[in-house]
Parts: C-alpha cells; structure tokens; sequence
C-alpha cells in the first residue's frame, strides 16, 4: 500500500505491558504444565458479580426480549436512570455535580485514551511510574511528554513544586489511588495541584477508578471535593475495581460545564466527540452498572473490597515483618514493593515466576522510575494470597 501510517507508533512500546507479562507467563506454563502459578499481575477482580447486579442485568436481558421493552441505541451520554444514580454517589462523597456533566462509558482505559481527541497538542505532565495509557495515547497522538517523578523519598506522590520549571497550558494527569504505586493524595496535596493548573491554566485529567478502596477521612475521594477543580479538572472513573465490571464494562467521565479553553468548551466538544465515534453501553450493563449503586450494591460490592484488602494487608504484613520498603495497599489494591538487593524488575519478575511461580508485574513497565520495583495485586482469592505470602516468606 501506498497509504501513510501513523509514524508516532514507532515511538511507544512495541507490546502493552499485560500482553508482554501473559506471553512470559505463557511461556513459562506451556515449559511447566504442572506448576501452580499464583497471578497477583493485572489488576483483575476475582469475586463474582454481586447478585443484586446480576439480576438487574438478567431483568434487562429480558426486557430486550419483548417488543414493549425492547430497547434500540441508548442515549449517547448515559440512561438517565445511571446518570441520576452517579450523581448521587458524588453527592454521598458531598460533592453535588449537575447529571448532564456524567458521560457514561465503557470504561475508564477507553476514556482515558480518546480523551487525546479533543485536546490539542498542548504539553503534557505525566508521573512516573504511572498507569502506560496516559503515556501511549500521547504519544501515538505526538504529544510531548515532561515526567515528574515518584520516588522513595516523595512517598510516589510527585507534587507540583517539583518540576524544574512551570508549565503553562499543559495538560496533567494524575491518579489517585495512583496506579501501580496504590499511593494516595490527601487533600492538601491534590489542591497544591489544583492550585498549580489554576495559576498556568492547565487542565487535570483526574483518573479516580481506585476510589472505592479509600478508607481515611483525609484522603479525596474525588478531585472535585477540591475547590477550583470545577473550573480546571475533569475526572475519570470506573465501575471495574469497585463493582468488579472488568469483565461488564462500565464507566463515566465527568466534564464540569465551566471547563472552558478560552471560549471553548470542554464539554461541548467531548459531547461531540462521543456522539460521532461512540454509540454508548449496552442497556443491560447500564441497568446492572446502576444496580451497583444502590443501597443494596453497594453494601454487596464494599464487602467485595474488603475482602479484597484484607488481602492486601496480608501482603504488607509480611512486606513490613521483612523490612521491605513498600507503597499502597491501605487504600488501594496494590502494593507497590522495593525489589530486594537491588534488584531489577523485569529480572524480579522472571525470578518470582520461575523459583515460586508468583506473577507480579515489573514496575519498569510502569516507567523509569518502576525499575527497582514490584507491584503485587490483592484481587486475587483469599487462599491464593495466603499461599503466595507463604512462598513469599521463603523466597524474600
Ligand atoms: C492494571 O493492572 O493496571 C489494570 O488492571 C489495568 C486496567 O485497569 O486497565
């Protein structure tokens, strides 16, 4: 062919981090059949569907089946019924947001990426180690990219103070609970954010799928429990880790109407954006997704999480009985772990697999800054984090 392709894929990984780790964790089982691998990699729930969920999307089914129930295209933004019941859940954290700023999606990592689409090439200030969409889809749109750095020493919570020079016009993105490092902002922290985009009239993409795992009163659960973020934030979130839809598919962004780039608005543009190149959710999803949030799902879906962190408290207890310097799993489902003796990564991670059949997922593939580090997920059974903190114990 004679057609041009896009030349900025030559400057992203040539593999997504999760299907590079599922080919060496291929590998590894097809060599050793046997071996009972333990997989603490993708941040992947485990628990079934919390019933109250399952039996509103089963009802939705069959209302498909019917000609009076029947329903074609959903709405483009969002039923109103799951609009309603997000803006609800805002105003359970004291947040009150307006239902036509809610765009429901299919996810958080779609969102996250076609956001790109209505932005220009403005610059772009990314943490590292940070969740790879926000890296690759600026990247495959040209962007250029300034990293601010987690480290030990700022706990992987980079602030505004630290970058070298100030930025204007930029475009941020941070998350919190952060992927992979599972640190938290407090409040503080997120409005010297907030602040800093205020003063160079840049734009936060706020990436909020981990919220559901806070559990202290002074972390945010949302950027805009911030003063100013209305006018300087848009956030993205997830039903995936908190109602376990990695499999359903479900998630929204919320565009404040006075996010504006000089006369233009954000919001406006994002409307304009899903309308073309989106056809929304499935109603069933929608149905189950607002099943989630209603008095009955959410009790269902905390019990899920707790579960889920008492895994993670397990990991950190052997982590802190070993004197293993670590990040996350208090409010969070991850737990960001110091590879030992200076080891790196990647080498951590063939060692873990191959000695004590344990995937965990090399904090390099997060960015520079993950290179001597680890990144265990609690969303596996109890049982199997029982058992993999017993190899652990051995092998540490
Ligand atoms: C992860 O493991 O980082 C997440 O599961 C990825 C995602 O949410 O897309």
């Amino acid at each position: 062919m004679k057609i041009k392709t896009n030349v900025n894929f030559g400057n992203i990984r040539q593999t997504y981090l999760f299907s590079e780790i599922g080919s060496r964790v291929r590998a590894y089982e097809n060599a050793n059949p046997d071996a009972k691998i333990i997989r603490m990699g993708i941040g992947d729930v485990t628990l079934p569907l919390p019933k109250t969920v399952t039996d509103a999307m089963i009802k939705a089914c069959e209302e498909m089946g019917v000609r009076e129930t029947f329903r074609g295209y959903p709405p483009e933004y969002g039923y109103a019924f799951l609009r309603e019941a997000i803006a609800v859940h805002y105003r359970s954290l004291g947040v009150e947001v307006d239902t036509d700023t809610i765009f429901v999606s299919d996810g958080a990592k779609s969102d996250l990426g076609n956001i790109v689409d209505i932005l220009g090439n403005n610059p772009v200030i990314i943490p590292d180690p940070v969740y790879p969409v926000y890296v690759d889809s600026n990247t495959m749109s040209g962007n250029s990219i300034t990293y601010i750095n987690g480290t030990k020493e700022n706990g992987f919570l980079p602030l505004p103070s630290e970058l070298t020079e100030q930025i204007e016009g930029s475009v941020i993105y941070l998350c919190s609970p952060n992927n992979p490092t599972g640190a938290s902002y407090d409040k503080d922290s997120l409005k010297a954010w907030v602040d800093y985009a205020l003063k160079t009239g840049s734009l936060i993409i706020y990436d909020s799928a981990y919220e559901a795992f806070i559990s202290r009163d002074s972390i945010p659960h949302t950027i805009f429990e911030i003063e100013g973020a209305d006018i300087c934030a848009i956030e993205i979130c997830s039903f995936s880790k908190f109602a376990g839809f990695t499999g359903v598919r479900c998630g929204w962004t919320l565009i404040p109407s006075s996010l504006m780039a000089g006369d233009v608005s954000i919001m406006a543009l994002w409307k304009r954006r899903q309308a073309t190149k989106f056809n929304g959710v499935s109603y069933p999803v929608q149905r189950a997704a607002a099943a989630a949030l209603s008095k009955e799902g959410i009790s269902a879906c905390e019990s899920n999480i707790a579960y889920y962190k008492e895994n993670a408290r397990l990991i950190t207890e052997l982590l802190d009985e070993k004197g293993i310097f670590y990040t996350g799993g208090k409010n969070s489902p991850y737990v960001w772990m110091e590879c030992p003796e200076g080891c790196g990564s990647w080498e951590f991670f063939d060692r873990l697999l191959n000695e004590v059949q344990i995937v965990g997922t090399p904090g390099e593939g997060f960015g520079k800054g993950g290179d001597r580090y680890f990144r265990l997920t609690a969303f596996g059974s109890l049982e199997n984090t029982k058992e993999a903190v017993r190899r652990l114990k051995e092998f540490l």
